[in-house]
């Protein structure tokens, strides 16, 4: 018996891994985080599974049902949304399946900042503009940052940010980064990436707040940096022609002889 934790993807019920959907498909039992994993994949269950929304249950109630799967040796598995290595809570629910000797595994996810760069066609990523990126989020009522983790901090590197959980208070987002990258910065916030009611909007840092109407909906990213919209950018060195390297050796003298000559 093993409780399979499965990165579900943003929303679109075709963003889950292969591997994802044949766990889902031969577990006869199914744990889901609620409204932001699609509905959909559970058509991917058994019949007959025992299908369990944990958005309503706390933590000693979840860990009831994988123990209460673990004694009928029945695999669990367990959805999460996006990928399960960021804001999943997957890590308190490791800690009591160690603690009490249930076996699990772990299966990644599409996250939501790359369905939201996708549905902007945007490289985060770009020669002589960013070369990282901060995905944060700011202080929630359940969740406060630890000292150091503020976006300050992370705007005084000029990195493209991908901000979470923040939609709500975009004005003070805006006001927080507006000393570091400018009112001109290219900025987008993707409400729902992948879902059918997916919407972007595009606008300057300094005039973002003024033109999103978030009411209500809450499943959207912050994203902020030059890379995005950006046409002047360098090209990448690995796949210049002149770029001497070990799969296409170049010149008279090649660092990387091809092998045998
Ligand atoms: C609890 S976090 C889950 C993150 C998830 N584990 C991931 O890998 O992306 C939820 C936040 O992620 C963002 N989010 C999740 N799905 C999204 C989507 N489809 N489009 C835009 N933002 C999304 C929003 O900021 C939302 O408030």
């Amino acid at each position: 018996m093993t409780v399979h934790f499965i990165g579900a993807g943003p929303g679109a019920p075709d963003l889950i891994t292969l591997r994802g959907r044949d766990l889902i498909a031969r577990c006869p039992v199914c744990l889901h985080a609620g409204s932001l994993v699609p509905e959909a994949l559970l058509d991917h269950c058994p019949p007959g599974a025992r299908i369990v929304n944990t958005a309503p249950l706390d933590l000693d109630a979840i860990i009831a049902e994988m123990v209460a799967a673990h004694a009928a040796g029945l695999d669990v598995a367990r959805l999460h949304s996006g990928d399960l290595s960021i804001w999943s809570a997957m890590g308190e629910q490791l800690r009591r399946l160690r603690a009490l000797g249930i076996p699990y595994d772990i299966t990644p996810g599409v996250p939501a900042f790359a369905a939201a760069a996708a549905t902007l066609g945007a490289e985060l990523t770009l020669p002589g503009l960013a070369q990282s990126v901060v995905l944060t989020r700011t202080a929630g009522r359940a969740t406060g940052m630890p000292p150091g983790e503020n976006l300050a901090a992370f705007a005084a590197t000029g990195a493209t940010l991908a901000i979470h959980l923040s939609i709500h208070v975009l004005d003070r987002v805006v006001a927080d980064l507006l000393p570091f990258y400018g009112a001109d910065c290219p900025a987008a916030v993707v409400f729902r990436a992948s879902w059918p009611e997916e919407r972007i909007v595009r606008a300057s840092l300094g005039t973002l707040a003024a033109v999103v109407d978030g009411a209500g909906e809450r499943t959207a990213l912050i994203l902020v940096g030059p890379v995005l919209g950006a046409e002047d950018f360098g090209e990448s060195r690995l796949y210049a022609a002149d770029y001497d390297r070990r799969f296409r050796p170049v010149g008279a003298a090649p660092r990387f002889p091809e092998e045998g000559a």
